[in-house]
């Protein structure tokens, strides 16, 4: 059986997670400019090198457990057992609370799975061979055949425990879904988004998350239901954040001239939105191909420093690092407590 996603090279000992030993800082930096850039490498290799308190906050979608094959080693969401699933994104969210400033915010994105009836193998996406994994993992124990995974409660509780504050269950509804072909239960809308924070009080702008009010002409604080549609992305062969999705959370979590990190950024679109917003970033990708789209789309293509395709070797001179301390302000920046995070 295939043990770490379907390339039989990166094949490991059941359970071992390679990303959680520490290594050599074999990762590439694409490009830089000012406090933005984009390093090529394991998302958890990388942040160690990373300073302390550099970034406001944090938005990120990680790979969900079991369920796409990146074809690159030390990919996460490959691991066979649930528990190391966990255990290695906690390992990977402790290094981004390091380097969040004490008033910085983390959103992350998470999806739900259903559990495999102990099938170790999944049918292959004709459309989209890329899409999927080519294995199911095991049931987890104490789980049947069918259950809900509850993958994303099991990694709130699991940040809760390693000390992150989890103030907030956003529920991502997608009007657009995928069908599914179950006749037993609904079909699946919605995945989550928790805020945590590092600490009790944090940066929110509590204006910039107001909606319409439903009722009146007014506005209202926006509620937990985010109603957005999905945006298919041709180039990239897995699930991009929509646009829309992010722009309220770089607006709430950062002002002009923060730094935003996503240290799983696929084809860039957290950096495409701090762009348009006036925000810097600092985007972590393992898989140069896929922080090549990101170039493009964030207008950098040309300006990169040498990248080669397919490698995760250092292409150029080791990332300048202290760059991102000039993001750290040189005062603790006062924290915009509102009146409704100070209720609840
Ligand atoms: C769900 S996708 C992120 C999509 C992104 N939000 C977007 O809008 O394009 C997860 C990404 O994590 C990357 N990834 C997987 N394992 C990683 C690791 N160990 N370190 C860094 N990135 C990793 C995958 O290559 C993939 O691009």
């Amino acid at each position: 059986m295939k043990r770490n996603g379907s390339n039989p090279k990166c094949r490991r000992e059941e359970g071992a997670v390679p990303s959680l030993q520490s290594g050599g800082s074999t990762f590439a930096f694409t490009h830089s400019r000012n406090r933005s850039g984009i390093i090529v490498g394991d998302a958890l290799r990388v942040l160690r090198e990373l300073p302390e308190s550099s970034f406001r906050c944090c938005i990120t979608s990680p790979p969900y457990w079991g369920v796409r094959d990146y074809g690159v080693c030390d990919q996460i969401g490959a691991e066979m057992d649930l528990d190391h699933y966990i255990d290695h994104l906690t390992a990977v969210f402790r290094e981004v609370r390091r380097v969040l400033t004490n008033d910085g915010s983390f959103w992350l994105n998470i999806g739900d799975v259903y559990t495999s009836g102990n099938r170790g193998w999944r049918d292959s996406d004709k459309k989209n061979p890329a899409r999927g994994m080519s294995y199911r993992p095991p049931t987890p124990t104490g789980l049947k055949p069918k259950d809900l995974v509850g993958v994303p409660w099991r990694l709130a509780f699991a940040l809760q425990q390693d000390g992150w504050y989890l103030r907030s269950d956003i529920v991502w509804y997608k009007p657009n879904c995928q069908p599914e072909s179950v006749k037993d239960r609904p079909t699946r809308s919605h995945e989550y988004v928790f805020l945590l924070t590092k600490s009790e009080d944090y940066y929110y702008d509590f204006e910039a998350m107001r909606e319409p009010s439903l009722t009146n002409g007014n506005t209202r604080n926006r509620r937990t239901v985010w109603s957005v549609n999905t945006e298919p992305f041709p180039e990239a062969h897995f699930a991009t954040f929509p646009p829309s999705l992010i722009e309220p959370m770089v607006s709430a979590a950062t002002s002009v001239g923060d730094c935003v990190l996503d240290p799983f950024l696929g084809s860039g679109t957290v950096g495409v939105v701090c762009q348009r917003a006036g925000r810097d970033f600092v985007g972590i990708e393992l898989k140069p191909e896929y922080a090549e789209i990101a170039l493009y789309r964030l207008g950098w293509k040309d300006l990169r420093h040498e990248f080669k395709r397919g490698s995760t070797r250092p292409t150029a001179e080791p990332p300048d690092l202290s760059l991102l301390t000039d993001a750290v302000p040189a005062q603790p920046i006062p924290t915009r407590r509102t009146e409704a995070n100070r209720r609840s």
